[in-house]
């Protein structure tokens, strides 16, 4: 009897051992009014890593995310996003719905919308068009395929966004698997960008949290928008306490996450009927795309479930992968020997 491997996401995570004892002896305070010293210090420890002044945890990467859009934009006011980011693609139109704002989708290649498009983009307030407040960006980008944002590439598309007279504000759900992949520090990443959201719950392992950094003057608002927001929380240190532990043991091993899902897209690019972009396949995350007429994705998908390899139909045609801590390296074995089954089943 073989064990489940799940590669729906890396938000499957469970915590580690270490982090439920932290967990459990966590120095705790009513963090709403600011009392908690396990939330301070991961505060603390995450405007540090991403070079910022201030932190906020938050319970969530689209609370985050919306907090932050919150805080930089009025209602009546245009952000500017990659078509396929999570902002427009999975927040159930937050950003118009409780901010008010008009989002405008930019194209974009494996994720990056190009600086002259942005540029082409801005509006001015006038009598006829919305001022344009905010560019969002995303790294990884989950949609493109784990894709990465280099730090030059950050740098072109902040350069012009503030000579625009734009905010930018950085979707970093997994901006420590774009460090290590680069092989370079989170706060390269997040240079240039005035607010930044990254996420403990996903390749990080934690159950729960996400953190919104930026300059102190933003997170002092960020924090009132917070509250409105519902996700004031009192002895959330409890939760914090996971969150200091994943940023001291759980970003370096992130690499392991990165070479198991290229040896997994380097299999199934072999597979008859399936194909896979090696160029998008930069992290912990892969898509593939099924070919064979007489199968869509959903059916395989739960074909591979009935043997135990759980992953995500997208559409008609593509499926997701995602590695992370809990598959290891048999787990990989036996997806790829599953696969490789049932695609010669086809
Ligand atoms: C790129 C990106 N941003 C934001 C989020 C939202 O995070 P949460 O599920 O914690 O709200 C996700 C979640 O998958 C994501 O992939």
């Amino acid at each position: 009897m073989h064990s489940v491997v799940d590669l729906r996401s890396d938000t499957v995570t469970v915590p580690t051992p270490e982090m439920r004892r932290a967990m459990f002896e966590a120095e705790v305070g009513d963090d709403v009014f600011g009392d908690d010293p396990t939330v301070n210090r991961l505060q603390e420890m995450s405007a540090a890593l991403l070079g910022k002044e201030a932190a906020l945890f938050v319970p969530s990467g689209t609370m985050g995310n919306q907090v932050a859009i919150h805080t930089h934009v009025r209602p009546g006011e245009e952000i500017l996003l990659e078509e396929s980011c999570h902002i427009l693609s999975y927040e159930l139109a937050a950003a118009s719905v409780i901010s008010g704002a008009q989002t405008r989708p930019l194209k974009g290649v494996r994720g990056i919308p190009a600086p002259a498009d942005v540029e082409r983009a801005v509006h001015i307030e006038d009598d006829h068009t919305p001022g344009t407040a905010l560019l969002c960006l995303e790294n990884t980008h989950n949609l493109a395929g784990g894709t990465v944002l280099s730090p030059e590439g950050m740098r072109a598309l902040c350069e012009t966004a503030h000579r625009n007279g734009l905010k930018v504000h950085l979707d970093g759900a997994r901006l420590f698997n774009a460090a290590v992949a680069l092989g370079g520090e989170a706060r390269l990443l997040a240079d240039g960008a005035d607010s930044v959201m990254f996420c403990l719950s996903k390749g990080l392992a934690c159950p729960v949290g996400s953190l919104l950094c930026g300059s102190r003057e933003f997170i002092v608002k960020a924090h009132r928008n917070r509250k409105m927001f519902g996700g004031g929380m009192r002895q959330v240190g409890i939760i914090a306490a996971a969150g200091i532990v994943a940023l001291e043991t759980m970003i370096a091993r992130l690499t392991e996450d990165h070479a198991r899902c290229r040896r997994l897209a380097e299999g199934i690019s072999r597979m008859p009927g399936l194909s896979v972009d090696m160029a998008s396949v930069q992290t912990n995350i892969l898509y593939f795309q099924v070919g064979h007429p007489r199968y869509t994705a959903e059916q395989l998908v739960q074909r591979l479930a009935r043997e135990g390899i759980l992953c995500l139909n997208l559409d008609a045609r593509s499926v997701r992968l995602v590695t992370h801590k809990d598959v290891d390296s048999e787990d990989i074995d036996r997806a790829l020997e599953v696969l490789e089954q049932v695609t010669g089943e086809l």
